[in-house]
């Protein structure tokens, strides 16, 4: 590669970090999750959290998704564009008061509280189908084990 290209491609890596994504580990992300006030609330564990968000991003929080009925799910938690975050490309009741392109930075504080408000509705966290599937009814003891929570 010529010098004049690898400066272009610095500079871009540069220009764009801020709003790329991360893909977080299981401990450093229940860490955060604790101190975000997210074990327990709602009756929600920390594990519960790590399970979901384990099956939905792997979390990563680049993670998107299209749903069949046109919508997509964005970032860590996979918010969904018709429901809770707005992307211009679906009519959206936007839940969280969010565009859905701020869900798939590595800053995920604005995920977090927009998960908080999904599991303010009477579905609580049977809201997430990842959960459903992989973490109701579950030992999770796997999915906090050495994590000193
Ligand atoms: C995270 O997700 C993005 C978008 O799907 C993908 O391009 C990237 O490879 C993923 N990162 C990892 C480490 O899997």
């Amino acid at each position: 590669m010529s010098s004049p290209n690898l400066l272009a491609v610095l500079l871009l890596v540069g220009i764009c970090s801020p709003a790329t994504g991360k893909v977080y580990g299981r401990c450093e992300l229940i860490k955060l999750l604790k101190a975000s006030g997210m074990s327990g609330y709602r009756g929600v564990g920390l594990a519960d959290w790590v399970c979901l968000t384990k099956w939905e991003s792997d979390h990563n929080t680049s993670a998107q998704n299209h749903n069949t009925d046109g919508s997509t799910d964005y970032g860590i938690f996979q918010i969904n564009s018709r429901r809770w975050c707005r992307d211009g490309s679906i009519e959206s009741a936007d839940g969280c008061g969010i565009p859905c392109s701020r869900l798939l930075n590595s800053d995920i504080s604005d995920d977090i509280e927009c998960a908080k408000r999904v599991v303010r509705d009477p579905n609580g966290i049977g809201a997430w189908v990842a959960w459903r599937n992989h973490c109701r009814r579950r030992d999770l003891s796997s999915y906090t084990a050495e994590c000193g929570v």
